[in-house]
């Protein structure tokens, strides 16, 4: 299947939104019933978007299948010496990634993935981190078959 990755422009904004409530829908449904989804399309969520698309220090990608939008990542840059209060690491998170069901396990989340660590690579980062509900049992399946190791686990109560 012939796909294409580029950066996202604002032309893009809507559509990576679509996408990004997609996620969110999924998420609120098999791991969290708190996600707020009128977030992704109200102001907050619109002004994040803008601010990851336009800006420096982050990275929004889009994979394009005939000539149409079918995944997005976003990612941004963390503070120098934020990781482990070391002073010389770079840290970039992977914040979300999505590809439309039909789309998924042919490699294009693999593509965006490599295009990510390439952009990370030219900004000088040397860890790449996310975070990942644990019931997410494929998205990790994915997120290892990319390298990574598992780290830290949140654990949290209701007071
Ligand atoms: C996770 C995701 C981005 C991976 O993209 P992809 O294009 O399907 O991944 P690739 O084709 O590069 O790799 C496929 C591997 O990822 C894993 N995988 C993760 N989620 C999967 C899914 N929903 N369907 C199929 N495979 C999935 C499998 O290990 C698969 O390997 P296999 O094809 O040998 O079984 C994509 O499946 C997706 O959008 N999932 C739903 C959203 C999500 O959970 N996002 C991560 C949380 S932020």
């Amino acid at each position: 299947m012939a796909t294409t990755i580029r950066k996202a422009t604002m032309k893009d904004l809507k559509k990576i939104q679509e996408l990004n409530l997609e996620l969110f829908k999924k998420e609120k449904k098999e791991y969290d019933s708190l996600l707020d989804l009128d977030w992704v399309l109200g102001k907050d969520g619109i002004e994040y978007y803008k601010n990851r698309i336009s800006k420096d220090n982050s990275c929004v990608l889009v994979s394009i299948v005939d000539g149409k939008i079918v995944g997005y990542l976003c990612g941004e840059l963390g503070k120098t010496g934020a990781y482990r209060r070391l002073s010389k690491v770079i840290p970039a998170y992977l914040e979300t990634i999505f590809i439309l069901e039909e789309f998924r396990s042919k490699k294009i989340g693999k593509k965006l993935y490599d295009k990510f660590i390439e952009w990370c690579k030219t900004k000088n980062v040397s860890k790449a981190m996310l975070d990942v509900s644990t019931k997410n049992k494929l998205a990790i399946k994915f997120y290892r078959k990319n390298k990574f190791v598992d780290y830290s686990l949140t654990l949290e109560t209701d007071l």
